[in-house]
């Protein structure tokens, strides 16, 4: 298992078993957070399956050698070459493969007289926590989206008592759903088990979801990638929830993040050549894959709107097509487009080049460019993406909607379209620098995020 080890701590130290959910956008905020407890004197031992573990340790940075914190793997039950994209299967792993395997894990590691046990387990999957509460280890459950999409996945009694859905997730009334009046709205539609599959794939994931809702109660602490400040009106309905974030490193290329791809950090000096607030970063996060006639308004979007650009095309990014973008579009866009496969976000987010954001709302993305004050265009595509859009748009008005047409696709000439309203508009970039410093605040020493990691470490410590 302890197929990577280069811990450098010394004995004695509190020792975290750190294990997310087995997809980038998990793996990501899993990481920073280790790196906040490495800051304060733990030790972390972290969990990827074998799988993400190959991906990440071959696109380490030299740096990654000193790091305390220790890469670890265990099997997923899927076959080498198998894709890891059914969401079934991968839930179905976590809560019939892991548990097995993690207690192996935790019993060697306990065992040896080489390593400090294991203080905590720290786990957004309810079966590692059982795992724990069965070993006597104290257990936390860290949320890696927003604390109203918390909110709403612990509502499912509620919404069943509303007849909103069925005892199998289904859908009987479709009512935009408000928990608070300063809270976002979310359409049931996009209620997240209904967003993926058929109605067979939904009920299973709708399963999964309420057994690992029940399989949480077993922790100790319950933490959020979020702030009080961000998010007032969701923490009053799920005060038992201690917010510490919004989590970013200040450097990402000075704390590696587990990726899954390598960054290319050429875009960084590109970006240096490009003026001020001038370059629209176009990002939908690890998941999100585009279809040809889409990617190609995109594409046209970006050149029609005029500014440079900086687009990541992940590998998988194009529905299994190559060679899709716009005849001569390469050399029309010439040096104002930038397109790499993965970019070091959180560094291209600080640089002071970025004028906007184009981007699928994903949690992590959303929390990295309020934190960097960079304004947004949304395009949400699934799970809690729309209801991240809602606060975007609707809460905290700090960015813009992208408009599909009566097809569906959103074309180019509304993105250029919207590109000018939003940098023309001045509100907005009040309204994203003031939110900007609510979300530092909350992190910074003495802030209410920062204070409550402080006790959430200290509990742990005890
Ligand atoms: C998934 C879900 O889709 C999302 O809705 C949920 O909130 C979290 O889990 P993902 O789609 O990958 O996440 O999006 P996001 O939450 O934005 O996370 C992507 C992460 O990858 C971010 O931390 C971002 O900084 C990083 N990233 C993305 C890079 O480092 N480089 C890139 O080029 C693109």
């Amino acid at each position: 298992y302890l197929s990577f080890v280069n811990i450098s701590s010394s004995m004695g130290n509190p020792h975290a078993l750190v294990i997310p959910y087995p997809v980038q956008g998990h793996v990501i905020p899993f990481m920073e957070l280790s790196h906040s407890l490495v800051e304060r004197g733990f030790k972390v031992t972290f969990v990827n399956t074998e799988f993400n573990h190959k991906r990440i340790v071959a696109t380490l940075r030299n740096n990654r050698k000193d790091s305390q914190i220790r890469l670890v793997s265990i099997p997923d039950g899927f076959g080498p070459d198998e894709s890891r994209n059914n969401i079934v299967k991968l839930c179905h792993a976590t809560q019939h493969i892991f548990p097995g395997e993690l207690e192996k894990l935790i019993t060697m590691i306990n065992r040896s007289d080489d390593d400090d046990d294991v203080t905590c387990v720290i786990s957004d999957m309810g079966a590692a926590l059982e795992v724990a509460e069965k070993m006597e280890i104290k257990r936390a459950v860290f949320w890696t989206m927003s604390a109203a999409n918390v909110a709403f996945t612990q509502s499912v009694e509620k919404l069943i008592d509303m007849g909103i859905i069925d005892h199998d997730g289904r859908l009987m009334k479709n009512q935009m759903i408000q928990l608070s009046p300063t809270m976002p709205a979310i359409n049931p539609a996009n209620f997240i088990w209904l967003c993926i599959g058929d109605a067979a794939t939904q009920k299973q994931i709708f399963e999964i979801m309420v057994n690992n809702n029940k399989a949480q109660k077993v922790a100790n602490w319950l933490i959020c990638n979020s702030s009080y400040g961000l998010e007032p009106a969701a923490f009053e309905l799920i005060p038992n929830i201690l917010p510490i974030g919004p989590l970013f490193a200040s450097s990402q290329l000075e704390k590696p993040e587990g990726h899954f791809w390598a960054e290319d950090v050429t875009c960084l000096n590109w970006l240096n050549q490009q003026p001020d607030r001038s370059v629209i970063y176009v990002a939908f996060g690890s998941i999100t894959i585009f279809d040809k006639t889409q990617f190609q308004e995109l594409a046209m979007g970006l050149e029609l709107s005029g500014q440079p650009f900086l687009w990541v095309v992940r590998p998988d990014f194009i529905n299994g097509l190559c060679d899709t973008y716009p005849d001569g579009y390469q050399a029309r866009v010439g040096t104002r487009g930038k397109i790499v496969e993965w970019a070091p976000q959180q560094n291209v987010l600080a640089h002071p080049s970025i004028s906007c954001f184009v981007s699928h709302c994903g949690w992590n993305s959303t929390m990295e460019a309020v934190s960097n004050g960079v304004r947004f265009l949304c395009w949400p595509y699934y799970a809690d993406q729309f209801l991240n859009q809602s606060y975007i748009c609707d809460v905290w008005r700090v960015g813009t909607r992208l408009t599909a047409d009566d097809s569906g696709i959103i074309r180019g000439e509304e993105i250029k379209e919207k590109v000018k309203k939003l940098l023309g508009d001045e509100e907005i970039k009040i309204r994203i620098s003031e939110l900007m410093i609510i979300a530092r605040k909350s992190v910074i020493d003495g802030g209410d995020s920062s204070i409550n990691l402080d006790k959430f470490v200290d509990n742990i410590k005890q």
